[in-house]
């Protein structure tokens, strides 16, 4: 079967090959076997390419944070799964076109939806949902601030305010991601500047803003929090900058803001199966209906995951780039 690994660390485009590997083997007792469908190239994996990740794997290394698959063998013991079902796959080392897994890692997912919205359930719905309920509790009327907001997660957090009547201000780093924002529901779109604390305000007529989401880092955050009420929350998910998050001692001392992250790994590994099965089943119905939507830039086949890489690394897209390892779907 072909897989997609990586035998150095290093930019991720330079590094990443379509390989051929062993087929997986036939699911012994309490695993099935499945073929990928679809999976996105998401930042996290493109860190991992290059070293930059909280795990740095042995090499040569295959790798993938997620993807949408269907059972193609199940092994004595499961009776929660068919042959033809739909999966979301819980673990990693999705980038392959098979793989043999542990049933109880697999969600099952209704038919019905667009698959290729689907190889992007395990990841970013879940993240944008717990990093908009854990840490404040916004109600209808109140605002959020994000940046990086034409990401994936950008993109589902302004949908999911949007159904909650929650507004948004959303920073983004150039004009042109502005239409397609708005018409997602975003209440505020501003380019990043060092005027933003003076264009949010008048913008939102000096709203108190609660809760900031930043996957910048870097000064990216001081900006940010300029624009929040005193002991606003600011939950740092990702570091696109580069560059580690930063406050100024005003923010810390005067304002008294709190800087924390979020990772879904822990809490996938803390939270009892049921709730988690639970909040994906929830999403996977929002996908379902067309409630939540990330637009996909383009897609590739396995044999061409350095183009994939390429066009995702480069970023300024129009969406999520997709690679389908067993043909078109
Ligand atoms: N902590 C967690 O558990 C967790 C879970 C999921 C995602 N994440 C993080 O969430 C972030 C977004 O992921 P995604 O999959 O939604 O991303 P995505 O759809 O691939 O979009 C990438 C976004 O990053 C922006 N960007 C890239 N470099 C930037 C920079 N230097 N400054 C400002 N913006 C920059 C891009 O803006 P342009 O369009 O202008 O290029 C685009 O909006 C990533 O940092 C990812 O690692 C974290």
């Amino acid at each position: 079967m072909k897989a997609a690994q990586f035998s150095a660390y290093g930019p991720a485009a330079d590094m990443i090959e379509c390989v051929e590997l062993p087929d997986s083997p036939s699911p012994a007792v309490g695993e099935i076997k499945v073929d990928v469908l679809a999976f996105p190239i998401n930042p996290a994996d493109m860190l991992t390419i290059e070293g930059l990740y909280a795990e740095r794997p042995p090499l040569p290394a295959t790798l993938g944070a997620e993807c949408i698959a269907r059972v193609t063998e199940t092994g004595k013991g499961v009776a929660h799964l068919s042959v033809g079902d739909l999966v979301v796959p819980l673990g990693r080392q999705n980038w392959v076109q098979q793989k043999t897994m542990p049933a109880k890692q697999a969600i099952k997912i209704p038919e019905g939806s667009d698959i290729q919205q689907l190889a992007m359930l395990r990841v970013n719905p879940p993240t944008a949902h717990l990093m908009m309920t854990q840490y404040v509790d916004l109600k209808a009327g109140d605002w959020l601030m994000q940046d990086a907001a034409n990401s994936g997660v950008g993109k589902l957090i302004i949908q999911m305010a949007k159904a909650k009547g929650i507004r948004t201000v959303n920073v983004v780093r150039r004009p042109d991601a502005i239409p397609e924002l708005k018409d997602l529901g975003a209440d505020v779109v501003v380019v990043d500047s060092d005027n933003l604390a003076v264009e949010v305000k008048e913008l939102t007529d000096g709203a108190e803003i609660r809760l900031g989401i930043d996957a910048v880092g870097g000064t990216q955050i001081i900006r940010m929090g300029d624009c929040l009420a005193d002991e606003a929350i600011i939950v740092n998910y990702g570091l696109l900058s580069g560059d580690n998050p930063q406050l100024s001692a005003h923010q810390t001392v005067f304002k008294r803001l709190w800087l924390t992250g979020f990772w879904l790994l822990p809490w996938l590994q803390n939270t009892p199966p049921k709730e988690a099965i639970g909040l994906y089943s929830e999403l996977a119905n929002s996908i379902a209906s067309g409630d939540l939507h990330v637009p996909v830039a383009a897609t590739f086949p396995l044999t061409e995951i350095k183009d994939a890489m390429k066009l995702s690394r480069d970023y300024k897209r129009d969406g999520k780039v997709l690679v389908l390892p067993n043909g078109p779907i």
